[in-house]
């Protein structure tokens, strides 16, 4: 079986994260989405408010599982038999980071990251920016998915009553 992982934080998930999983549904047999746990960095939704939402609107790719992890990505893969990582490249400005990414995950573990591009209409997008353009009353209706927009606007309707 071929096993791919497609890692982030997914804070919260959008249609650019969307459009890569749905890709790496076609490439490969099994699809992991794994959500990062990071203490430190500090995030609109919990790791299982990010699963839950995507683990809905990833519901009708039968062949994708939503899981946390934290610590290194190889030890995730190496722990469930997965040799690729699936990553969106946006952008030339995407590419520095994620080739040294990739080379450093393939010198610890066999494993090769595949680039998808990411479709021209998200190629702006990213979870930072929509969390901004939401907080200041900007219109993301199209950049996240129905349940996304929802979550979004009662968590920011929660934290202006604060
Ligand atoms: O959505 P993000 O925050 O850009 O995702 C970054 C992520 C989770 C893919 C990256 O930080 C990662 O793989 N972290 C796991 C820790 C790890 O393996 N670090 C070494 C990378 S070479």
């Amino acid at each position: 079986m071929r096993r791919a992982v497609c890692p982030g934080s997914f804070d919260p998930v959008t249609n650019g994260h969307i459009d890569i999983v749905s890709r790496a549904t076609a490439l490969f047999d099994e699809v992991t989405v794994a959500v990062m746990i990071n203490k430190s960095k500090k995030s609109m939704f919990t790791v299982d408010e990010r699963i839950d939402m995507l683990t809905k609107v990833c519901a009708d790719f039968p062949n994708v599982k939503v899981e946390a992890f934290h610590g290194l990505l190889v030890d995730f893969c190496r722990e469930r038999g997965i040799h690729a990582i699936v990553k969106g490249l946006r952008a030339v400005s995407d590419f520095d980071y994620e080739l040294q990414m990739a080379q450093m995950n393939s010198s610890l573990a066999p494993v090769e990251t595949v680039f998808v591009p990411t479709s021209p209409e998200y190629s702006f997008l990213a979870s930072s920016l929509v969390k901004e353009v939401a907080t200041f009353g900007g219109d993301v209706s199209t950049l996240v998915p129905p349940l996304v927009l929802e979550r979004l606007t009662a968590r920011l309707a929660e934290r202006s009553r604060e």
